[in-house]
């Protein structure tokens, strides 16, 4: 108990030596003249950066612009800029500064509580100080909610269905990059095609499909897959199911002692889809195989889908695997 009281009575006499020391008004610092075109200036900055913060989100969600993604890396560079500016502003001419030779010595927490008093109680040079916090907490906002818009692209939240839909349904013919119709005829082997649904949008995630073509006693498709592949023709997704980047390797010929079999490789990190057996993955981070599309021949020799794909189209999500692809 001793010990406790004397604890305290030097706490309370250290407190009252450093407090007088503090408020005699050697460590105070005085109030500064008014600076009102610094403040404009300030108010200015403010209010560019909240203007190109808040085009940030409009930007992103305006897909007619041109050069969206330049629009979008200007509008946040000149946001941090404008703010980093008024930053600047602030610091060098509206707030007072006092110069010391010897050292703040931050080390003990008294020391601390006593600069905090210092900043607390010294004196500014601002007129607007509300109209100045007002702009600040403004410009604070919109580069807020700039930061926060990326976050819109991680996809749906609540209703993931617009991810297994696609436009792939049984007899939408396949066309080419300019939309003509691919014919059985057409496809070679040792080589692949990209192709898309007649009439729908290409900028869909499920629309883009390759079509390779092997000998139909290379094929080993599952039993429930008997069909899908007519003359030995296969349609795959050209999205991988790893992070999403296009199929755009096709591994014909192979080098029979390492790799004996066709494949279909996305160049990303090479995941390396099997295209014989259903698109099962042979190598690399994919977790999935390559949904297959399921072909039929029409009377004229024209390529058609026998219906949707084998399984979601894209990189994987949670709960990719609970649902199949839908029209
Ligand atoms: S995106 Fe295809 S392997 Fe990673």
């Amino acid at each position: 108990m001793r010990r406790w009281l004397i604890a305290l009575v030097v706490l309370v006499l250290g407190r009252l030596r450093r407090r007088p020391e503090l408020d005699s008004g050697g460590r105070i610092v005085p109030p500064g003249g008014p600076d009102r075109r610094a403040e404009s200036l300030v108010l200015l900055l403010f209010a560019g950066a909240t203007l190109c913060g808040a085009a940030v989100p409009v930007v992103y969600a305006w897909d007619a612009i041109p050069d969206q993604t330049q629009f979008l890396g200007l509008a946040f560079g000149l946001a941090f800029a404008f703010s980093s500016a008024a930053c600047i502003v602030i610091g060098k001419r509206l707030v007072v500064t006092e110069e010391l030779e010897e050292d703040y010595g931050l080390s003990h927490p008294d020391d601390r509580e006593a600069l905090e008093q210092l900043v607390e109680e010294s004196g500014d040079r601002f007129t607007r100080k509300r109209l100045l916090f007002l702009a600040g907490a403004g410009a604070g906002s919109a580069l807020g909610a700039a930061l926060l818009t990326p976050a819109a692209s991680l996809g749906p939240v609540f209703d993931v269905s617009s991810l297994y839909r696609t436009p792939w349904h049984r007899g939408v013919r396949l066309v080419d990059e300019t939309g003509r119709a691919l014919r059985a005829g057409d496809i070679e082997e040792a080589t692949f095609y990209t192709a898309y649904p007649e009439h729908a949008d290409r900028e869909q995630m499920g629309a883009p499909v390759v079509v390779v073509r092997l000998k139909p006693e290379q094929l080993r498709l599952p039993d429930d897959r008997r069909g899908w592949a007519p003359a030995g023709i296969l349609a795959y997704s050209k999205i991988c199911t790893h992070a999403g980047c296009a199929i755009a390797l096709y591994r014909k010929p192979t080098f029979a002692p390492v790799e004996p079999r066709p494949a279909l490789v996305c160049p990303c990190h090479y995941s390396t889809f099997d295209v014989a057996n259903g698109g099962g993955v042979l190598f690399g981070p994919a977790g999935r195989p390559l949904p297959q599309l399921p072909l039929a021949i029409d009377a004229s020799g024209g390529l058609r889908a026998a219906g949707n794909f084998s399984g979601p189209v894209g990189p994987s999500w949670w709960g990719v695997r609970n649902h199949g692809a839908r029209s």
